[in-house]
């Protein structure tokens, strides 16, 4: 551990054993305003996500079209405001057309991105009404592996048309007498993956983005697109990548993608709750990247980010399956403590860029890599579901520039990690503002103060916590709240002078109103 936290002033305090650490915060110094869509999350045709997930006709509590209700329940809990659709890797092979229409008459097929066989039976108009039920939004993907610019044409004119042309007619005859009215576009999937069906090279992809992103904002001007950087910042065309395809297509795109998953393979907590540091600097990096063709260009338009595709992942790699058959378990992880910490560190990490990052998916939402699972029995929250729920119930507003005074340590991959992550959101409509906050010392509670005169007569309304003794704690279908918030009752807001204690390994959300 460095004893060393910047500058003397603020060198580590060891007081009876209790680091302490101060937010700094001035609500006139903002970041920016939080656009909700950051609390998206994702559903692609993998594993049990669609079926055994958000579809299961037969299942106890299955509506008349098939749609588990106690999942809606729980998304709408989450209050998501987005849904990716329909992948992800899947998306590059997908014909749209093969999930629609009579379902007697769909077609099974060879699903090549996750060696299954998929049949069809839910397909986007299933997904637009599942949609509508759980209160959110429908981000569709396009197929640019294999797709051609018409297929990308006949599917927003099938989905955004009114009437009146062979495919939204062909809607209407379907039972869908309202277009769905999608509004954000993603321009195919990862597509400087070589893992990718119909891999691109930059100047490949940016030419067909460019044009196909020109041809669907003739069908329909108002719609956003989100054109692909690259798969993670691990990448070896990473920098390249967004550099080539945005000077491709920078007129037609309004977001630029990015897309990270966090390991911990080697069982190392310090290293692995540092990971955010990470997924800062990859947004700093597309930021400048995003900045520099916009200036070459000599454009008025500022690029936005899509991080849309985030989360840990690593638990379930390599667990067999049987390959060619529908819908097997696939990418199951179950999440314990550590990776809610993680999670609630990279939510955090989105909000403080808020000014830039406008929208996110948490990778996946149900069954695959979530934070909700399913059996033929039931539906519940894993533990990344609580950090996720609170941001999205909480951090509405104003990001507030929030720096922390506090002892930091070096682990394996990083150097001078702040043991404490913390992000103050403002929301003045409804007078209350939320500090979401990380303690990562697994060994020590922290003392944390902050001088909130700015915010005379506002009390703290409640602080949450997800906490616990074992890193390696898990919610199941049997315990299902073995790891689950509880109330921090000691936090105060006195004077001016916030004060509370973070106990070791917590995950905090801290709520002041006036
Ligand atoms: O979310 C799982 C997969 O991860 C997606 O299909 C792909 O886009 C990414 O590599």
């Amino acid at each position: 551990m460095k004893e060393d936290g910047g500058s003397a002033e603020f060198r580590r305090k060891m007081n009876g054993g209790v680091m302490k650490a101060e937010i700094i915060v001035d609500k006139n110094y903002i970041i920016g305003d939080v656009d909700r869509k950051i609390y998206g999350s994702f559903i692609e045709h993998l594993g049990r996500a669609v079926y055994e997930g958000i579809y299961q006709p037969g299942q106890k509590t299955a509506d008349e079209q098939g749609f588990r209700q106690d999942v809606i329940d729980l998304i709408r809990e989450l209050k998501v405001p987005i849904v990716r659709y329909p992948g992800g890797n899947f998306v590059s092979n997908y014909h749209w057309e093969d999930g629609i229409g009579p379902r007697e008459l769909r077609k099974k097929r060879m699903e090549i991105a996750w060696n299954v066989v998929e049949t069809n039976e839910f397909g986007l108009d299933e997904f637009a009404s599942w949609a509508k039920k759980a209160d959110t939004e429908v981000m569709m993907a396009v197929n640019l592996g294999t797709g051609t610019i018409s297929d990308a044409l006949n599917l927003i004119d099938y989905c955004n048309i009114e009437k009146g042309t062979y495919y939204s007619d062909l809607r209407i005859k379907n039972g869908y007498k309202e277009p769905h009215n999608i509004r954000t576009w993603c321009l195919g999937n990862e597509m400087d993956g070589p893992w990718q069906t119909g891999h691109k090279t930059a100047y490949e992809y940016g030419r067909l983005a460019s044009e196909v992103g020109r041809a669907m904002k003739a069908v329909d001007p108002e719609i956003k697109l989100v054109a692909c950087g690259s798969s993670s910042s691990s990448m070896p065309t990473f920098a390249s990548w967004e550099a080539e395809v945005l000077d491709l297509c920078y007129d037609e795109a309004d977001f630029l993608s990015l897309h990270q998953y966090y390991r911990n393979d080697d069982n190392d907590a310090a290293d692995f709750l540092a990971r955010n540091m990470e997924m800062d600097a990859f947004i700093a990096s597309v930021v400048s990247i995003c900045d520099y063709v916009k200036a070459k260009k000599r454009s008025k338009k500022t690029m936005m980010l899509s991080f849309d595709e985030w989360n840990v992942w690593y638990h379930s790699n390599g667990i067999p399956f049987d390959r060619w058959s529908e819908h097997p378990h696939q990418l199951e992880d179950i999440y314990n403590l550590e990776d809610a910490l993680l999670v609630g560190s990279l939510l955090i990490t989105l909000l403080k860029h808020a000014d830039r990052v406008k929208m996110a998916c948490l990778a996946q939402l149900v069954n695959v890599i979530a934070p909700i699972m399913t059996s033929d029995t039931g539906a519940w929250r894993q533990t990344i579901f609580y950090p996720f729920l609170h941001a999205s119930l909480y951090g509405n507003g104003t990001v507030l520039n929030t720096l922390s005074r506090v002892p930091v340590y070096d682990s394996k991959n990083f150097t001078d990690v702040p043991y404490l992550d913390a992000v103050m959101v403002l929301n003045e409509e409804q007078e209350e503002a939320v500090i979401f906050a990380v303690n990562k010392n697994t060994e020590e509670a922290m003392e944390i103060s902050a001088d909130l005169r700015q915010f005379a007569g506002w009390k703290v309304a409640e602080h949450i916590e997800l906490t616990g003794d074992d890193l390696k704690a898990v919610n199941t279908e049997a315990d299902p709240f073995r790891v689950c918030p509880e109330l921090n009752l000691n936090t105060k807001l006195e004077d001016g002078k916030l004060t509370g204690l973070l106990k070791k390994q917590s995950w905090n959300v801290i709520r002041l109103k006036k």
